[in-house]
């Protein structure tokens, strides 16, 4: 069995291509830089908006784990056969739809367009196509969120809480996403 996957590298990414590896599968893996092939993994460098010439023309499942509006496009661009496809998208899409900041309502308005692209190209080309929304990513150490109000909670022995603040979140763990990602298989 044969995955191509963009975002390999990433904190759900990289959990992702451990799984799958494990259970054997070969994968095409891309990175915006250029990364030494490992067994069961041949990378490709390249972004979604300059994307390889190697990338293969059939597969058994595609994996976004990068920016999904740049996915939308290479997938509407890309006539790849492949019958299954999973996605990361953001809850972003719900709920900042309404939100007082232009920014943050472009946002959703890219993200909810890029999830109504894919899911529209799958249909038309009979593949299966499922978006995952996180909310805030965590676990890696590497997000910008989450480990860095950790880091300052242990050093200063107090939790921030900005005035005001009345956002809710529920914050989700990478492995548990790249284990949602491949039960989607099934
Ligand atoms: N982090 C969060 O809190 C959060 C919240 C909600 C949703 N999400 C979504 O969850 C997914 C995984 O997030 P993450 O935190 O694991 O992301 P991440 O660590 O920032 O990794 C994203 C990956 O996408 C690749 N990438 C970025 N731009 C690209 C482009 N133009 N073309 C091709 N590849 C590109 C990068 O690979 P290279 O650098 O190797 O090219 C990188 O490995 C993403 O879809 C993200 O939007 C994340």
């Amino acid at each position: 069995m044969r995955a191509l996957i963009f975002g390999a590298s990433g904190q759900v990414g990289m959990p992702v291509l451990s799984r799958l590896r494990a259970a054997g599968w070969s994968m095409d893996a891309t990175s915006r830089v250029a990364r030494g092939d490992v067994d069961g993994v041949t990378w490709h460098c390249g972004s979604l908006d300059a994307p390889p010439p190697t990338l293969p023309a059939a597969c058994e499942a595609i994996f976004s784990c990068g920016p999904l509006d740049a996915f939308a496009r290479w997938y509407a661009a890309n006539g790849i056969d492949c019958p299954r496809v999973v996605a990361f998208g953001s809850t972003s899409a719900r709920v900042k739809h309404g939100s007082p900041d232009p920014a943050e309502r472009d946002v959703a308005m890219r993200l909810a367009e890029a999830e109504a692209s894919l899911l529209g190209v799958a249909r038309e080309r009979g593949a299966a196509a499922t978006v995952l929304r996180p909310t805030l990513v965590y676990g890696a150490g590497r997000d910008a969120t989450l480990t860095r109000i950790a880091v300052l909670a242990r050093r200063r022995g107090v939790f921030p809480l900005p005035r005001g603040a009345r956002g809710l979140r529920q914050p989700v763990h990478v492995e548990d996403l790249a284990d949602a990602a491949v039960a989607c298989l099934r």
